[in-house]
């Protein structure tokens, strides 16, 4: 795996075109891996994600004594430890930039008969942890965070107590967190959700032989219960791809082709609202005898027009929002985003990173409390910083290939968490993207 460089250089006039695939899903490439370690026996997953992100929760894994083979790219075998197999981890599992690695694997850990503690980096430092200690807490939980925020302490049991769970925000982060503690609990674990959140656990939890409940808006599962060993294909990723649907609307030659992409509909809603705007993109379904839907992806160039983005899109398009943000500014109109107050939260406070970025490219864009308006027109040349955050580093990197002059991105090596080539892949289709020291 290479990681990219400091800065991008983003030079404008390159048009893509062609046909492209993207690493695998990250959501789904931790799920296998997490799944997979305490199942029973030897899970075979094509497709992970070779990323940091990914590589953190391996490591955790590995910290605790779960074996795994690289058999080639994205094929790898975990030697699953069962239900309680895990050992006791010599140090604090740091588990990088990756909150999704944090929040699973507090569920995990919260079933277990030890102690363990979770760090990340500065901006994992940073981020919520209560939205997933204090509902493990009323399973019984022993588990500390400090002051909201990790480290994350974890003084396991395994008495956990199956619990009904409303939660206030759709998060698959929590809801799995939830369902993975709920593996270890006596009872039914029950989730209920005000809105939809990606369903890639449950789905693959059915793949592991675990039978998951769906009823309207709870999900539920009946604790303990062991998981036997799986077999995992995974689709590229939407959210990977999505840099490469915008680059085809905005600086699309001809068509441009995206292969094998997951297009679980929990996660495609960039989609929709791009066609609300006025893009020409075809899915081509393919049928597929796996827990999760994948396709080829054909877009098309087209100009793009300003909307009001429909706030019960916004949270199922929240991963690809910093992308669409920054085409909207190439848009005719207006372009309103609302409801979006959860981008705060994540890698960096995508709101604020791309408000500034746009401003410092010209672009009239005006904040929001849970959202941003922007005038969209023209993008001049400049300097923006991803704030350490690879959606935020990506989004302008490809807004730059339409800007009036260069765009530098500084600070983009966090790409390497989710899309380590991705700076190769672009050039490869067409567009001038050089990374520079
Ligand atoms: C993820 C869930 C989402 C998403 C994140 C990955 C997951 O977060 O933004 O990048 O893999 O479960 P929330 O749980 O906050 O919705």
């Amino acid at each position: 795996m290479k990681a990219s460089t400091g800065n991008y250089v983003a030079t404008p006039g390159g048009h893509v075109a062609g046909e492209v695939r993207v690493p695998g899903d990250k959501s789904i490439s931790h799920r296998a891996a997490l799944l997979g370690a305490i199942a029973q026996g030897r899970t075979e997953i094509q497709g992970f994600l070779e990323g940091a992100d990914c590589a953190s929760t391996l490591a955790a894994l590995s910290a605790m004594g779960v074996q795994h083979e690289r058999l080639g790219p994205g094929h790898l075998v975990v030697h699953g430890a069962g239900m309680h197999g895990l050992r006791v981890p010599l140090r604090a599992l740091d588990l990088g930039n990756s909150g999704t690695s944090m929040r699973l694997l507090a569920g995990i850990l919260a079933g277990q008969a030890f102690e363990s503690t979770l760090v990340g980096d500065a901006s994992l430092m940073q981020r919520p942890m209560e939205r997933v200690a204090e509902p493990l807490r009323r399973m019984g939980a022993d588990i500390k965070t400090r002051d909201g925020r990790p480290p994350v302490t974890i003084r396991g049991l395994r008495a956990l107590i199956g619990r009904e769970h409303r939660l206030d925000l759709p998060s698959a982060q929590v809801k799995s967190a939830l369902l993975l503690a709920g593996l270890y609990a006596n009872g039914l674990t029950r989730v209920q959700e005000p809105g939809i959140s990606r369903d890639h656990t449950e789905r693959m939890l059915g793949a592991f032989g675990v039978a998951v409940g769906r009823e309207a808006d709870i999900i539920s599962i009946e604790g303990p219960a062991t998981l036997r060993a799986a077999s995992i294909r995974i689709p590229g990723d939407f959210s990977s791809a999505a840099f490469f649907v915008a680059a085809g609307v905005i600086s699309g030659k001809d068509q441009l082709v995206i292969r094998d992409v997951g297009i679980n509909p929990t996660r495609t809603a960039l989609l929709d609202i791009l066609r609300l705007m006025g893009a020409d993109i075809r899915v081509h379904a393919q049928r597929s005898a796996d827990e999760e839907p994948r396709a080829d992806i054909e877009v098309h160039p087209g100009q793009l027009r300003g909307i009001e983005v429909p706030p019960a899109l916004v949270p199922i398009a929240m991963d690809e929002l910093p992308v669409l943000i920054a085409v909207a500014a190439l848009a005719e109109g207006e372009t309103v985003v609302t409801g979006a107050t959860e981008l705060r939260v994540k890698e960096s406070d995508r709101l604020a990173a791309m408000t500034t970025g746009l401003a410092a490219l010209g672009v009239a864009v005006e904040p929001l409390p849970d959202g941003l308006r922007i005038q969209g027109g023209h993008v001049r040349g400049g300097t923006v910083d991803s704030h350490g955050d690879h959606r935020v580093a990506m989004a302008f990197a490809i807004l730059g290939a339409r800007a009036e002059s260069p765009v530098i991105v500084r600070d983009v090596q966090n790409v390497a968490t989710s899309f380590p080539a991705f700076a190769p892949t672009a050039r490869a289709l067409g567009l001038r993207l050089s990374e520079a020291g």
